[in-house]
Protein backbone atom coordinates (compact mmCIF):
# COMPACT_ATOMS: atom_id res chain seq x y z
CA UNK A 1 0.00 0.00 0.00
CA UNK A 2 1.08 3.40 -0.98
CA UNK A 3 0.12 6.95 0.11
CA UNK A 4 0.83 9.20 -2.81
CA UNK A 5 0.52 12.98 -1.98
CA UNK A 6 -0.96 15.68 -3.86
CA UNK A 7 -2.49 14.13 -6.80
CA UNK A 8 -5.22 14.89 -9.47
CA UNK A 9 -8.51 13.47 -9.46
CA UNK A 10 -9.64 13.91 -12.94
CA UNK A 11 -8.75 10.23 -13.64
CA UNK A 12 -11.09 9.31 -10.85
CA UNK A 13 -13.90 11.19 -11.16
CA UNK A 14 -16.50 10.50 -14.46
CA UNK A 15 -17.29 14.85 -14.72
CA UNK A 16 -13.45 14.56 -15.49
CA UNK A 17 -12.80 17.40 -12.96
CA UNK A 18 -9.00 18.33 -11.70
CA UNK A 19 -9.19 18.97 -8.11
CA UNK A 20 -6.68 17.31 -6.38
CA UNK A 21 -6.24 14.89 -3.00
CA UNK A 22 -4.28 15.77 -0.46
CA UNK A 23 -3.11 12.38 0.20
CA UNK A 24 -4.31 9.45 -1.50
CA UNK A 25 -4.44 5.60 -1.72
CA UNK A 26 -5.69 2.49 -3.14
CA UNK A 27 -7.22 -0.09 -0.82
CA UNK A 28 -7.49 -3.94 -2.09
CA UNK A 29 -8.61 -6.01 0.63
CA UNK A 30 -11.08 -5.01 4.13
CA UNK A 31 -7.61 -5.28 5.71
CA UNK A 32 -5.98 -3.07 3.96
CA UNK A 33 -9.11 -0.17 4.40
CA UNK A 34 -8.62 -0.85 7.95
CA UNK A 35 -4.96 -0.01 7.42
CA UNK A 36 -5.75 2.98 5.72
CA UNK A 37 -7.98 4.32 8.15
CA UNK A 38 -5.29 3.44 11.30
CA UNK A 39 -3.09 5.71 8.55
CA UNK A 40 -5.42 8.97 8.46
CA UNK A 41 -5.57 8.67 12.34
CA UNK A 42 -1.70 8.70 12.87
CA UNK A 43 -1.96 11.45 9.99
CA UNK A 44 -5.03 13.41 11.87
CA UNK A 45 -6.53 13.75 8.49
CA UNK A 46 -10.30 12.96 7.72
CA UNK A 47 -10.79 10.43 5.23
CA UNK A 48 -12.96 10.60 1.68
CA UNK A 49 -13.92 6.99 0.51
CA UNK A 50 -13.97 7.43 -3.79
CA UNK A 51 -15.89 4.21 -5.69
CA UNK A 52 -16.16 4.59 -9.17
CA UNK A 53 -16.17 8.28 -8.95
CA UNK A 54 -19.88 8.51 -11.14
CA UNK A 55 -21.83 10.34 -8.57
CA UNK A 56 -19.56 13.50 -7.70
CA UNK A 57 -18.96 16.69 -8.56
CA UNK A 58 -15.67 17.99 -6.93
CA UNK A 59 -15.93 21.83 -6.50
CA UNK A 60 -12.66 21.88 -4.45
CA UNK A 61 -9.38 20.09 -3.65
CA UNK A 62 -9.81 17.35 -0.88
CA UNK A 63 -7.90 17.79 2.38
CA UNK A 64 -8.17 14.45 3.30
CA UNK A 65 -6.94 10.89 2.61
CA UNK A 66 -8.74 9.84 -0.46
CA UNK A 67 -9.21 6.29 -0.14
CA UNK A 68 -10.32 4.81 -3.33
CA UNK A 69 -11.41 1.03 -3.43
CA UNK A 70 -9.91 -1.64 -5.04
CA UNK A 71 -11.74 -5.08 -3.40
CA UNK A 72 -11.72 -7.23 -6.39
CA UNK A 73 -13.92 -10.48 -6.93
CA UNK A 74 -16.69 -13.09 -6.74
CA UNK A 75 -17.56 -15.83 -4.53
CA UNK A 76 -20.92 -17.79 -4.58
CA UNK A 77 -22.05 -18.11 -1.07
CA UNK A 78 -25.02 -20.27 -1.65
CA UNK A 79 -27.59 -21.25 -3.98
CA UNK A 80 -31.24 -23.19 -3.75
CA UNK A 81 -33.91 -24.05 -6.69
CA UNK A 82 -34.68 -20.60 -7.34
CA UNK A 83 -31.66 -18.27 -6.74
CA UNK A 84 -27.58 -18.06 -6.11
CA UNK A 85 -26.07 -15.38 -3.60
CA UNK A 86 -23.32 -14.11 -4.91
CA UNK A 87 -20.53 -11.91 -2.77
CA UNK A 88 -19.09 -9.58 -4.90
CA UNK A 89 -16.35 -6.84 -3.76
CA UNK A 90 -16.90 -3.48 -3.75
CA UNK A 91 -14.28 -2.29 -6.02
CA UNK A 92 -15.47 -4.33 -8.56
CA UNK A 93 -17.30 -2.49 -12.14
CA UNK A 94 -20.57 -2.30 -11.90
CA UNK A 95 -21.17 -3.18 -15.79
CA UNK A 96 -18.34 -6.08 -15.50
CA UNK A 97 -20.70 -7.71 -12.40
CA UNK A 98 -23.94 -7.11 -14.67
CA UNK A 99 -21.71 -8.83 -17.39
CA UNK A 100 -20.43 -11.79 -15.57
CA UNK A 101 -24.38 -12.28 -14.38
CA UNK A 102 -25.77 -12.60 -17.47
CA UNK A 103 -23.34 -15.03 -18.74
CA UNK A 104 -23.59 -17.17 -15.84
CA UNK A 105 -27.67 -16.96 -16.81
CA UNK A 106 -28.40 -15.17 -13.17
CA UNK A 107 -31.08 -12.99 -13.41
CA UNK A 108 -32.17 -9.60 -11.89
CA UNK A 109 -29.14 -6.89 -13.02
CA UNK A 110 -29.76 -6.99 -16.68
CA UNK A 111 -31.72 -3.96 -16.74
CA UNK A 112 -28.78 -1.91 -14.56
CA UNK A 113 -26.31 -2.80 -17.68
CA UNK A 114 -23.82 0.17 -18.56
CA UNK A 115 -24.76 1.73 -15.48
CA UNK A 116 -20.93 3.70 -14.40
CA UNK A 117 -19.33 3.26 -11.07
CA UNK A 118 -18.67 0.63 -8.89
CA UNK A 119 -20.41 -2.56 -7.32
CA UNK A 120 -19.58 -1.23 -3.61
CA UNK A 121 -21.32 2.79 -4.75
CA UNK A 122 -24.58 0.24 -5.93
CA UNK A 123 -26.59 0.05 -2.77
CA UNK A 124 -25.39 4.41 -1.31
CA UNK A 125 -27.82 5.09 -4.02
CA UNK A 126 -29.65 1.98 -4.55
CA UNK A 127 -29.28 2.56 -8.54
CA UNK A 128 -32.06 2.29 -10.38
CA UNK A 129 -32.96 2.38 -14.85
CA UNK A 130 -34.96 0.84 -16.99
CA UNK A 131 -37.80 0.08 -13.63
CA UNK A 132 -35.30 -1.92 -11.72
CA UNK A 133 -33.52 -0.76 -8.51
CA UNK A 134 -30.57 -2.70 -6.64
CA UNK A 135 -33.01 -3.01 -4.19
CA UNK A 136 -34.80 -5.63 -5.94
CA UNK A 137 -31.86 -8.09 -5.88
CA UNK A 138 -29.82 -6.78 -2.63
CA UNK A 139 -29.40 -9.36 0.11
CA UNK A 140 -26.48 -7.69 2.17
CA UNK A 141 -23.45 -5.88 2.57
CA UNK A 142 -20.18 -5.79 4.81
CA UNK A 143 -19.02 -2.51 5.83
CA UNK A 144 -15.84 -1.27 8.01
CA UNK A 145 -17.00 1.41 10.24
CA UNK A 146 -14.86 4.41 10.25
CA UNK A 147 -14.78 4.88 14.20
CA UNK A 148 -14.70 1.47 15.40
CA UNK A 149 -12.67 -0.38 12.65
CA UNK A 150 -15.57 -3.18 12.96
CA UNK A 151 -16.75 -4.91 10.50
CA UNK A 152 -20.50 -4.83 10.41
CA UNK A 153 -23.43 -6.59 8.44
CA UNK A 154 -25.87 -4.85 6.95
CA UNK A 155 -29.37 -6.16 5.77
CA UNK A 156 -32.02 -4.85 3.35
CA UNK A 157 -34.05 -3.62 6.18
CA UNK A 158 -31.05 -1.77 7.83
CA UNK A 159 -30.14 0.05 4.22
CA UNK A 160 -33.71 1.66 4.91
CA UNK A 161 -33.75 1.84 0.55
CA UNK A 162 -35.56 4.45 -1.42
CA UNK A 163 -35.51 6.05 -4.86
CA UNK A 164 -31.79 6.72 -5.28
CA UNK A 165 -31.66 6.90 -1.18
CA UNK A 166 -30.16 4.37 1.46
CA UNK A 167 -29.26 4.88 4.72
CA UNK A 168 -25.55 5.50 3.68
CA UNK A 169 -26.55 9.08 2.40
CA UNK A 170 -28.44 10.31 5.85
CA UNK A 171 -27.81 8.83 9.18
CA UNK A 172 -24.96 6.35 8.11
CA UNK A 173 -23.26 9.45 6.05
CA UNK A 174 -19.56 9.03 6.25
CA UNK A 175 -19.37 5.86 8.87
CA UNK A 176 -18.86 3.52 6.63
CA UNK A 177 -16.52 2.21 4.17
CA UNK A 178 -19.17 -0.79 2.15
CA UNK A 179 -16.06 -3.50 1.02
CA UNK A 180 -18.73 -6.25 0.32
CA UNK A 181 -22.10 -6.64 -1.67
CA UNK A 182 -24.26 -9.74 -1.52
CA UNK A 183 -26.81 -10.36 -4.34
CA UNK A 184 -29.38 -12.67 -4.50
CA UNK A 185 -30.31 -13.39 -8.29
CA UNK A 186 -32.01 -15.54 -9.95
CA UNK A 187 -31.93 -19.00 -11.53
CA UNK A 188 -34.91 -18.27 -13.54
CA UNK A 189 -35.67 -15.01 -15.70
CA UNK A 190 -38.76 -13.20 -15.43
CA UNK A 191 -38.18 -10.56 -18.16
CA UNK A 192 -39.02 -6.43 -17.02
CA UNK A 193 -39.30 -5.11 -20.68
CA UNK A 194 -42.38 -3.14 -19.46
CA UNK A 195 -40.05 0.14 -19.27
CA UNK A 196 -39.92 2.85 -22.07
CA UNK A 197 -38.65 2.05 -24.99
CA UNK A 198 -37.13 -1.72 -23.91
CA UNK A 199 -40.11 -3.24 -26.07
CA UNK A 200 -39.46 -0.57 -29.64
CA UNK A 201 -35.91 -1.57 -29.24
CA UNK A 202 -35.88 -4.65 -29.21
CA UNK A 203 -38.18 -4.79 -32.15
CA UNK A 204 -35.98 -2.23 -33.83
CA UNK A 205 -32.91 -4.66 -33.71
CA UNK A 206 -34.86 -7.23 -34.73
CA UNK A 207 -34.66 -9.89 -31.35
CA UNK A 208 -37.42 -11.55 -31.23
CA UNK A 209 -36.40 -14.12 -28.55
CA UNK A 210 -35.92 -12.49 -25.58
CA UNK A 211 -33.06 -13.70 -22.94
CA UNK A 212 -30.84 -11.70 -20.42
CA UNK A 213 -28.10 -10.94 -23.24
CA UNK A 214 -30.86 -9.78 -25.58
CA UNK A 215 -32.49 -7.25 -23.03
CA UNK A 216 -28.86 -6.13 -21.67
CA UNK A 217 -28.08 -5.09 -25.33
CA UNK A 218 -31.48 -3.42 -26.20
CA UNK A 219 -30.59 -1.54 -22.84
CA UNK A 220 -26.97 -0.39 -23.90
CA UNK A 221 -27.98 0.48 -26.78
CA UNK A 222 -30.88 2.50 -25.52
CA UNK A 223 -27.96 4.67 -22.89
CA UNK A 224 -25.52 4.71 -25.74
CA UNK A 225 -28.28 6.82 -27.89
CA UNK A 226 -29.13 8.91 -25.10
CA UNK A 227 -26.90 9.47 -22.80
CA UNK A 228 -23.30 10.73 -23.17
CA UNK A 229 -20.07 7.84 -22.55
CA UNK A 230 -17.94 9.68 -19.33
CA UNK A 231 -14.44 8.28 -20.84
CA UNK A 232 -15.81 10.98 -24.09
CA UNK A 233 -17.52 13.43 -22.49
CA UNK A 234 -17.35 14.22 -18.50
CA UNK A 235 -20.42 13.73 -17.31
CA UNK A 236 -22.13 12.16 -14.19
CA UNK A 237 -25.42 10.81 -15.45
CA UNK A 238 -28.58 12.09 -14.11
CA UNK A 239 -27.93 15.34 -12.39
CA UNK A 240 -31.65 16.15 -10.55
CA UNK A 241 -33.42 13.11 -9.30
CA UNK A 242 -37.12 12.97 -10.76
CA UNK A 243 -39.83 14.87 -8.41
CA UNK A 244 -43.04 13.26 -7.19
CA UNK A 245 -45.24 15.83 -6.69
CA UNK A 246 -48.80 15.63 -4.74
CA UNK A 247 -51.45 14.71 -7.15
CA UNK A 248 -53.12 18.38 -7.02
CA UNK A 249 -49.95 20.20 -7.67
CA UNK A 250 -49.86 17.80 -10.75
CA UNK A 251 -53.45 18.41 -12.23
CA UNK A 252 -52.82 22.21 -11.96
CA UNK A 253 -49.89 22.12 -14.34
CA UNK A 254 -51.94 19.57 -16.31
CA UNK A 255 -54.48 22.37 -17.01
CA UNK A 256 -51.41 24.48 -18.61
CA UNK A 257 -48.94 21.29 -20.18
CA UNK A 258 -51.73 18.85 -20.66
CA UNK A 259 -49.18 16.65 -22.14
CA UNK A 260 -47.23 16.79 -19.20
CA UNK A 261 -45.85 12.88 -18.51
CA UNK A 262 -46.31 11.67 -14.85
CA UNK A 263 -46.53 8.25 -13.23
CA UNK A 264 -48.33 7.00 -10.27
CA UNK A 265 -45.96 6.01 -7.47
CA UNK A 266 -47.08 5.39 -3.60
CA UNK A 267 -46.34 9.23 -2.86
CA UNK A 268 -48.10 10.90 -5.62
CA UNK A 269 -46.89 11.19 -9.05
CA UNK A 270 -43.20 11.41 -10.67
CA UNK A 271 -42.70 13.69 -13.56
CA UNK A 272 -39.33 13.58 -15.27
CA UNK A 273 -36.78 16.67 -14.28
CA UNK A 274 -35.54 15.95 -18.11
CA UNK A 275 -39.03 17.13 -19.16
CA UNK A 276 -39.35 20.26 -16.61
CA UNK A 277 -35.72 21.07 -18.72
CA UNK A 278 -36.51 20.65 -22.01
CA UNK A 279 -40.03 22.39 -21.44
CA UNK A 280 -37.92 25.81 -19.70
CA UNK A 281 -35.29 25.48 -22.94
CA UNK A 282 -32.33 24.30 -21.27
CA UNK A 283 -31.51 21.51 -23.21
CA UNK A 284 -28.38 21.62 -25.22
CA UNK A 285 -27.24 25.14 -23.63
CA UNK A 286 -23.59 25.85 -23.69
CA UNK A 287 -22.11 28.06 -21.02
CA UNK A 288 -18.18 28.02 -21.85
CA UNK A 289 -16.69 24.85 -21.19
CA UNK A 290 -19.86 23.28 -18.98
CA UNK A 291 -23.64 22.74 -20.34
CA UNK A 292 -26.60 20.66 -20.53
CA UNK A 293 -26.15 17.49 -22.65
CA UNK A 294 -28.16 17.90 -26.26
CA UNK A 295 -29.97 14.20 -26.37
CA UNK A 296 -30.83 14.76 -22.20
CA UNK A 297 -31.26 17.79 -20.27
CA UNK A 298 -30.85 15.90 -17.25
CA UNK A 299 -27.00 15.09 -17.77
CA UNK A 300 -24.52 18.23 -16.90
CA UNK A 301 -21.70 17.88 -18.54
CA UNK A 302 -18.09 18.94 -18.90
CA UNK A 303 -16.75 19.70 -22.77
CA UNK A 304 -13.16 19.76 -20.93
CA UNK A 305 -11.32 21.28 -18.42
CA UNK A 306 -14.47 22.76 -16.79
CA UNK A 307 -14.41 23.96 -13.64
CA UNK A 308 -17.31 21.74 -10.85
CA UNK A 309 -17.83 25.45 -9.37
CA UNK A 310 -19.20 26.10 -13.17
CA UNK A 311 -21.55 22.82 -13.16
CA UNK A 312 -22.71 23.45 -9.42
CA UNK A 313 -23.37 27.29 -10.81
CA UNK A 314 -25.40 25.91 -13.51
CA UNK A 315 -27.24 23.33 -11.22
CA UNK A 316 -28.32 26.70 -9.08
CA UNK A 317 -29.67 28.75 -11.87
CA UNK A 318 -31.67 25.39 -13.24
CA UNK A 319 -33.27 24.79 -9.88
CA UNK A 320 -34.05 28.73 -9.65
CA UNK A 321 -35.26 28.90 -13.12
CA UNK A 322 -37.68 25.60 -12.47
CA UNK A 323 -38.73 26.82 -8.69
CA UNK A 324 -39.93 30.02 -11.03
CA UNK A 325 -41.81 28.56 -13.94
CA UNK A 326 -43.34 25.28 -12.30
CA UNK A 327 -42.57 25.74 -8.67
CA UNK A 328 -41.08 22.08 -8.29
CA UNK A 329 -38.12 22.58 -6.50
CA UNK A 330 -35.57 20.08 -8.29
CA UNK A 331 -32.93 17.85 -5.78
CA UNK A 332 -29.40 17.02 -6.64
CA UNK A 333 -28.93 13.20 -7.68
CA UNK A 334 -24.86 13.69 -7.77
CA UNK A 335 -23.24 14.63 -4.11
CA UNK A 336 -21.77 18.19 -4.47
CA UNK A 337 -18.22 18.17 -2.78
N1 LIG B 1 -37.64 13.57 -21.29
C1 LIG B 1 -37.79 14.78 -21.91
N2 LIG B 1 -36.77 15.22 -22.68
C2 LIG B 1 -35.64 14.50 -22.89
C3 LIG B 1 -35.48 13.28 -22.25
C4 LIG B 1 -36.50 12.82 -21.44
O1 LIG B 1 -38.80 15.46 -21.76
O2 LIG B 1 -34.77 14.99 -23.62
C5 LIG B 1 -38.75 13.06 -20.45
C6 LIG B 1 -39.71 12.25 -21.30
O3 LIG B 1 -41.02 12.46 -20.81
C7 LIG B 1 -39.26 10.82 -21.03
C8 LIG B 1 -38.90 10.94 -19.56
O4 LIG B 1 -38.26 12.21 -19.46
O5 LIG B 1 -40.28 9.88 -21.25
C9 LIG B 1 -38.03 9.84 -19.01
O6 LIG B 1 -36.77 9.85 -19.66
P1 LIG B 1 -35.75 8.64 -19.45
O7 LIG B 1 -36.40 7.36 -19.79
O8 LIG B 1 -34.48 9.00 -20.15
O9 LIG B 1 -35.51 8.58 -17.89
P2 LIG B 1 -35.23 9.67 -16.75
O10 LIG B 1 -36.43 9.68 -15.87
O11 LIG B 1 -34.80 10.97 -17.31
C10 LIG B 1 -34.26 7.92 -15.10
C11 LIG B 1 -33.02 7.77 -14.27
C12 LIG B 1 -31.84 7.34 -15.13
C13 LIG B 1 -32.19 6.02 -15.82
C14 LIG B 1 -33.46 6.24 -16.64
C15 LIG B 1 -33.96 4.98 -17.30
C16 LIG B 1 -33.31 9.36 -12.43
C17 LIG B 1 -32.88 10.64 -11.82
N3 LIG B 1 -32.74 9.03 -13.59
O12 LIG B 1 -34.02 9.00 -15.99
O13 LIG B 1 -30.75 7.09 -14.28
O14 LIG B 1 -31.14 5.59 -16.65
O15 LIG B 1 -34.53 6.71 -15.79
O16 LIG B 1 -34.52 4.16 -16.33
O17 LIG B 1 -34.14 8.66 -11.86
C18 LIG B 1 -28.87 8.13 -13.29
O18 LIG B 1 -29.42 7.97 -12.21
O19 LIG B 1 -27.73 8.69 -13.38
C19 LIG B 1 -29.55 7.73 -14.50
C20 LIG B 1 -29.05 7.96 -15.72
Amino acid sequence: MNIQKNISLKEYNTFGIDKKAELFIQVSSAQEVVHALNEARNLDLPVFVLGGGSNILLTQNIEALVIQINIKGYKLLKEDQNHVWVQVGAGEVWHDFVLKAIASNWAGVENLSLIPGTVGASPMQNIGAYGVEIKEVFDSLEAINIQTLEKEIFDYSQCEFGYRESVFKHKAKGQYIITQVVFRLNKKPSFNIGYGAIKDTLREMGITTLSLEAISKAIIHIRQSKLPNPKVVGNAGSFFKNPTLPKTGYQELQKVYPDIPGYVNENGIKVPAAWFLEQAGWKGKTFGKVGVHKNHPLVLVNYGNGEGSAIKELSIQIQKDIEEKFGIFLQPEVNLI
